[in-house]
């Protein structure tokens, strides 16, 4: 199975700490925040991982994390020409780089200890489908995709940033999906916000029956805001300190 890291998008929440660099160079506590996805493709047993990034910084992923050798696995690179093309859009540039695997697709501003290898090893025998990981959140999952599933973890529905949430599960961005993804993708149109979007996507797995959610437990999209970002810092320092992470 193969890896995807995104780490396109204009962060322009984040600004102006992101201005000049990308969001994912930003520290979080003692490293680059690429370095917490790309430790979970490690942690997951991923050998092969593509970066996406923005024209104007995909040299700097190139120039951080170079082959990849230090993480002990292969890394490759791809510019995702529009930086705000959405998620699927990046996830598209994987295409050739996949083959006919799987992939796991991890957004590279997510943080998370969830330890995924036990998942994907699963899922790399399954026949297929695609499966998003949640977790609860009582009080600010509509913020996020907001996921229904019944009792064995099929989804029912996905939705982005509801009004009114059907449930407390908010969809981290950590997605397997089977080879057909980049069909599936082909058939997307752009949202409101002018993006290709991880959730339409999701989506079609859903209406075939065919997605399923895990729930993990801690996680933080460190992206979305001044406060997040710091929060990240400050959890992932505790965690540093009682020895939780490295
Ligand atoms: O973090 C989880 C959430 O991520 C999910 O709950 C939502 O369902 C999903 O749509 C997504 O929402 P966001 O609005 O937070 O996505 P954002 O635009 O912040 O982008 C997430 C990551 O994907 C970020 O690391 C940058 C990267 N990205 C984003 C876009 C739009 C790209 O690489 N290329 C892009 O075109």
């Amino acid at each position: 199975m193969k890896g995807v890291i995104l780490a396109g998008g204009l962060a322009t929440r984040l600004r102006p700490l992101t201005l000049v660099t990308n969001k994912h160079l930003l520290p979080i506590y003692n490293k680059p925040m690429i370095y917490y996805p790309l430790e979970a493709m490690v942690k997951a047993g991923i050998k092969e991982v593509l970066v996406t990034s923005s024209p104007d910084h995909a040299g700097d992923f190139a120039n951080l994390l170079g082959s990849g050798e230090q993480f002990d696995l292969k890394l490759y690179y791809a510019v995702q020409e529009n930086p705000k093309g959405g998620i699927s859009d990046a996830i598209m540039l994987a295409e050739e780089f996949a083959q006919d695997e799987k992939v796991l697709v991890l957004l590279g501003d997510n943080i998370f200890g969830f330890d995924l290898r036990e998942s994907v090893e699963e899922f790399e025998k399954s026949e297929g489908g695609a499966m998003t990981f949640g977790i609860e959140m009582p009080t600010e999952s509509k913020q996020y995709g907001v996921i229904e599933r019944d009792g064995k973890g099929k989804v029912l529905s996905i939705e982005e940033k509801p009004e009114n949430p059907k449930s407390n599960i908010a969809q981290t961005g950590i997605y397997m999906y089977d080879n057909q993804v980049f069909e599936l993708i082909k058939n997307l149109t752009p949202s409101q916000r002018g993006e290709l979007e991880v959730t339409d996507l999701n989506n079609l797995y859903v209406a075939e029956g065919n997605m399923r959610c895990s729930m993990i437990d801690w996680w933080i999209d460190a992206g979305t805001s001044y406060d997040e970002l710091l929060r990240a810092n400050e959890m992932v320092a505790e965690k540093v300190r009682s020895g939780e992470l490295e």
